[in-house]
């Protein structure tokens, strides 16, 4: 069966087509990053032109790439949460019309879902139930998938995201928009030691994350150097900052998965294209004696591919929506499939 994926939550316009949730037969991505980099981030109102402007072209590329038509389609797969509200609406009515005008079965998808499922592509064997540590701009989740599509959230960020930490703080050091992949580049030069950075708790959850304060010590650190007129090694800030916030994570996801019943572990979204947090979860696979699945780096940013992976299981699931669907700026990735409009 092959299910057409639609993703526009953000600044990438893309489509996909995918067989049974595991094979992709295309993915395309047109990134607004350039655009969106002069202003230091991604401007909503640029990034839904763009989207209207790309939708169409970019869906006709996925199916041409794969070589059919969408008589070959079973489903159209689309993220309606959670994202830029207005990103989300062109995606959303694209695909209402898309599916309705082809007699369709129309299935929303939860972007975080669509990278969960990101792991489906890179690593076929992979079936549910595993613990994932799901790390993106937007959100930072500890979440057990119970099945493909019961999903229950452990742990969550009480302020920024893992990836909104990267940013930044990248930002804070004169690091162009989106600092998180620079950072991580530049920190593979710098001395991880050299700038002691704290380890925030939330008081009572020990599993919850909260970065807001590691953020501010890097200002800090920023400005005093500043007003002392020292230099900072940013190289050397990098490193220190990324061992940091990976370490924070992998303790935390540690803790996670030490509950009994844990059988396999995963890590999806854009930051686990993170060499350090790549390198420190296959360490914990391994001092845990549990197999881990990544997503390969193509499929851990966002994309369609994984929008439609994860409308596969959907849509198996009988998850399914009419024209009356709608987007949404948050939503719960857990949340029950009755109550999606
Ligand atoms: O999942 P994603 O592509 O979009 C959202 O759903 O938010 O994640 C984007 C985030 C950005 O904050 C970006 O800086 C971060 O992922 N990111 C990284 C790396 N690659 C992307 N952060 C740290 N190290 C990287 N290599
Ligand atoms: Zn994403």
């Amino acid at each position: 069966m092959i299910v057409l994926g639609i993703e526009t939550s953000c600044d990438e316009t893309a489509a996909a087509l995918v067989e049974d949730g595991r094979r992709i037969l295309s993915s395309v991505v047109a990134s607004q990053i350039a655009e969106h980099k002069i202003y230091g981030g991604v401007v909503p109102e640029i990034a839904s032109r763009r989207h209207s402007e790309a939708i169409s072209a970019v869906t006709q590329e996925a199916l041409s790439q794969a070589g059919k038509t969408l008589e070959d389609v079973s489903a159209v797969a689309v993220t309606y949460a959670p994202g830029l509200i207005g990103a989300l609406l062109v995606g959303v009515n694209f695909a209402k019309a898309l599916a309705f005008s082809a007699g369709l079965p129309l299935v929303p998808v939860h972007h975080l879902r669509g990278h969960i499922a990101a792991n489906y592509l890179s690593n076929p064997q992979l079936e549910p139930p595993f613990l994932c540590l799901v790390v993106s701009g937007g959100h930072s989740h500890i979440v057990q998938a119970e099945t493909y599509t019961q999903l229950r959230v452990l742990a969550r960020t009480r302020d920024d995201a893992a990836g909104e930490a990267f940013d930044k703080a990248a930002r804070a050091m004169g690091i162009p928009y989106p600092g998180g992949v620079e950072l991580d580049k530049i920190a593979e030069t710098g001395d991880a030691s050299a700038y002691r950075l704290p380890r925030p708790k939330v008081t009572g959850s020990p599993l919850d994350f909260s970065f807001s304060g590691l953020k501010t010590a890097v200002l800090n650190l920023l400005h005093n150097a500043a007003q002392r007129g020292e230099a900072v090694s940013v190289p050397d800030l990098c490193a220190s900052y990324r061992k940091a916030v990976v370490e924070y994570l992998v303790d935390h996801f540690r803790l996670a998965a030490r509950q009994p019943g844990t059988k396999q572990l995963a890590a999806a979204g854009g930051v686990s294209a993170n060499r350090l947090l790549r390198r420190n979860l296959s360490s914990l696979s391994q001092e845990l004696g549990l197999p881990l699945s990544i997503p390969e780096l193509s499929l851990c940013g966002d994309n369609a591919a994984m929008i439609a992976a994860q409308g596969f299981y959907e849509l198996r699931a009988g998850h399914t929506a009419g024209t009356e669907l709608n987007a949404f700026a948050q939503r719960e990735i857990g949340l029950d499939y009755s109550k999606l409009t």
